[in-house]
């Protein structure tokens, strides 16, 4: 394998040097206007490989680069050299690399530019390319060139090998005398081949994200797309699997492509199946308000795209998204984070240092390791009692916390408890002095309602002066105290009425420079708080996605903490992103949220399968309690390195039965976690559910034994299994009642 990938970067390691203008050479034609002629190249493979799946491309005759194979991988990639497709679609087109509007292509377009003579068509053709090897990531780069226009664009793939992740986005250059309009600016296509196609993606609103949707996709295209502005991932994901030639996602067999967009603004996911039956997959920013200006010589580079094939169904492909964001995609992915108590559910608005000393005792008390202060302490001349004042003056309200903020800090860090703290930088509140004092910052359109939503307005992070003020509240807020070491950044409603005073004639430009500017606030943060813990909320799941994570360590997964709801977030999230980034707290019932009743074991047990954390009033557990909170958190210590870092294996899917059940598993095999739970009473003749546990030596014995209990619910816990006994039905717990759940422990001698 290795000496193959050698013998192939030294082959493909050169660039083939277009003609350089004046050399190009223009043909009179007959008729009043002349083609200028491209130049021929020799067909040739690209293969972008990962240690099992490979993307084929092909440069034809013709310079157009086409993608034939995306799947497993090939030892021989040149077997696609004179590759014959009966499939194809009616404008002769093919399967383009990255379509563009122009030429004979009628799809969706990857690429749409509108040139300053206002035509439309763009046809890019292959330029050179480059390839190089980095440790675990080859990098193919791969030059294409509209010779009429002088329009370039660079695809790159960065192929991550023991991830099986490729990672690829574009550099689009404008090489002409001329500004140019880009209109759609796809980061990638991404072109399969199957008899069918089945389409899961995440759609949900507040309180009820990613909840799991899918269809069999049928001819012409389906869009998942947000326009949201902020909080782009509240009602729709930008991430899918498709599942291929079936009806169903399939968890543990057959062949399933996974990806998911890095980008914290609008976007947009195109699913078109053409007349061929190919299915082409555009994964981009969403060009709606947003067509964007390219200068001469200014080259925009679109976000990436994530994706991965599995030949055993959505588990491997998960795990593969997983493991590649744990190593590369999350901020310190591979770190264990702590388990904390947060104020918010507890205490909402009201408190007094009284409130919060206690809180953290408690906290001490139950083994937690960090205590959150949420919402509620700043703003002075418009104090933050309730969601309608103070957002923007981010000082200490010290008519409600007199001895500040380090006094409360430094009593946690005193009790061994790390400190953190809530902001919601991009927003204001009318009833603020920032919102006095600069009213230009606020995101409006002349003429037009700046309306409020959770009494708030959003500010104009596309505005350089907006970014340095949002950094500062950030840096100010990490210097109230040398003792804090988490931020809860959070982010309440969604851009309307869009618009800018600073972008002027280039509201176009919002909605991008908007997230990048966020990216640009991160950036500067990261370089001076490397070490800070930084949770990416937004209502709770509305900005879920990859390219958030590059900055922030985890996500608050959801506002309702309602563990039965939880099931169905969780595991959709899951899908998706990994078991590290997940925030899960215990909270009180009747749930806040929801209003449903759940034992306080089941509420453990769910959130233990995330990053573990409780959001309620200690004080009002009761003995026995706290007493069971103590044991899980005390057990959670024990084996959470696996939810932080294990590989996942999900036994029973909540939506479609009466159990939830998954597990993370050590990468030596030896250790391992199972999380079950019931969700719908079974009858006592249908019994137990016998789960298939996945991802264990099937030679190895493991101890197995069930945590937080007195009485097991499993008759062969505390005792030695083999692997293939746990592996093949023997593991069939007594999870008869809603809300009945276990946590079972395995380590192999
Ligand atoms: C919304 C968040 O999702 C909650 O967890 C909490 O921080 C509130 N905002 C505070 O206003």
């Amino acid at each position: 394998m290795k000496t193959s990938k050698l013998l192939l970067l030294s082959v493909l390691a050169f660039v083939v040097v277009a003609p350089s203008a004046s050399a190009r050479k223009e043909k009179k034609k007959p008729y009043n206007h002349t083609v200028v002629e491209i130049p021929a190249v020799m067909r040739q493979v690209i293969p972008v490989e990962t240690a099992h799946t490979q993307l084929i491309l092909r440069v034809q005759e013709n310079g157009v680069l086409q993608t034939l194979h995306f799947g497993a991988l090939i030892a021989d990639p040149n077997a696609y050299l004179d590759y014959f497709t009966y499939r194809s679609d009616d404008n002769g087109s093919g399967p383009m690399a990255y379509p563009t509007a122009g030429g004979r292509y009628v799809g969706e377009p990857a690429l749409h530019v509108k040139y300053a003579d206002g035509y439309h068509n763009t046809e890019l053709y292959y330029a050179g390319h480059e390839v190089h090897e980095k440790g675990n990531v080859i990098t193919t780069e791969i030059l294409l060139k509209d010779y009429v226009t002088f329009l370039e664009v660079k695809i790159v793939y960065d192929a991550y090998q023991k991830e099986d992740v490729i990672v690829t986005h574009t550099e689009i250059l404008n090489g002409g005398k001329q500004a140019v309009e880009l209109q759609n600016y796809a980061s990638g296509s991404l072109y399969l081949d199957a008899d069918k196609y089945y389409l899961t993606h995440f759609h949900g609103g507040w309180a009820d994200e990613m909840q799991m949707d899918g269809e069999l996709l049928t001819h012409d295209t389906k869009v998942i797309e947000s326009r949201r502005g902020t909080q782009v991932t509240q009602c729709n994901n930008p991430s899918f699997l498709v599942s291929l030639n079936t009806d169903r996602l399939e968890e543990t067999t057959g062949e399933v492509v996974a990806g998911a967009l890095a980008w914290s603004g609008n976007f947009r996911l195109s699913f078109e199946m053409d007349e061929s039956g190919r299915l082409n997959i555009l994964s981009g920013i969403s060009p709606y308000a947003s067509a964007y200006k390219l200068a001469p010589g200014q080259t925009f580079v679109t976000p990436d795209f994530i994706y991965t094939f599995s030949q055993r169904g959505a588990g491997q492909a998960s795990r593969n998204l997983h493991a590649w964001a744990r190593n590369y995609g999350v901020y310190a992915g591979g770190q264990v984070n702590p388990t904390l108590l947060n104020s918010w559910e507890g205490a909402y608005f009201t408190f007094t240092t009284e409130t919060l000393l206690r809180m953290i005792d408690d906290a001490a008390a139950m083994g937690l390791e960090m205590f959150v202060l949420d919402d509620g302490w700043f703003a002075k001349d418009y104090p933050r009692n309730g969601d309608d004042a103070g957002l923007g003056d981010w000082e200490v309200n010290t008519a409600k916390l007199p001895e500040g903020i380090d006094y409360v800090a430094s009593y946690a860090h005193d009790k061994g408890l790390k400190f953190g703290i809530w902001i919601e930088p991009e927003m204001v509140n009318p009833q603020s002095n920032l919102a006095h004092a600069h009213p230009e910052w606020v995101v409006q359109s002349p003429g037009r309602e700046i309306y409020q939503s959770r009494n708030q307005w959003v500010l104009d992070l596309s505005n350089p002066a907006v970014q340095d003020f949002v950094y500062g509240i950030f840096d100010n807020t990490m210097q109230l105290s040398d003792k804090i070491d988490y931020i809860k950044w959070d982010c309440n409603r969604i851009v309307a009425n869009a618009g800018s005073e600073y972008l002027g004639a280039e509201q176009d430009r919002f909605f991008v420079e908007y997230a990048q500017g966020i990216y640009n606030v991160m950036r500067r943060l990261r370089e001076k708080y490397p070490e800070v813990i930084v949770q990416c909320c937004s209502s709770g799941g509305g900005r879920v996605d990859y390219g958030a994570l590059k900055y922030f360590n985890e996500i608050w997964t959801s506002d309702n903490t309602d563990a039965f709801t939880r099931v169905f977030i969780q595991y959709a999230t899951n899908l998706i992103y990994p078991a590290c980034v997940m925030a899960s707290h215990v909270s009180a019932v009747p749930n806040h949220q929801t209003g449903n009743v759940t034992p306080l074991k089941f509420r453990f047990d769910i959130a233990c399968s995330g990053r573990l954390g409780m959001e309620l009033q200690p004080r009002n557990l009761t003995e026995g309690e706290r007493a069971l909170a103590d044991r899980c958190i005390r057990s959670y210590k024990q084996y959470r390195d696996l939810v932080f870092t294990g590989d996942v294996y999900r036994l029973a899917s909540p939506y479609d039965g009466d159990y939830y059940a998954l597990m993370y598993v050590s990468q030596d095999q030896r250790r391992a976690v199972v999380f079950a739970y019931c969700t719908k009473y079974q009858n006592r003749a249908v019994g137990a559910h016998s789960f298939r546990l996945d991802g264990l030596d099937p030679s190895r014995k493991y101890k197995v034994t069930e945590l937080n209990v007195d009485r097991s619910s499993w008759w062969g816990s505390g005792k030695v299994h083999a692997g293939d006994f746990l592996m093949n039905g023997g593991f069939n717990p007594a999870l008869l009642k809603t809300f009945d759940s276990g946590v079972f422990y395995l380590e192999a001698d």
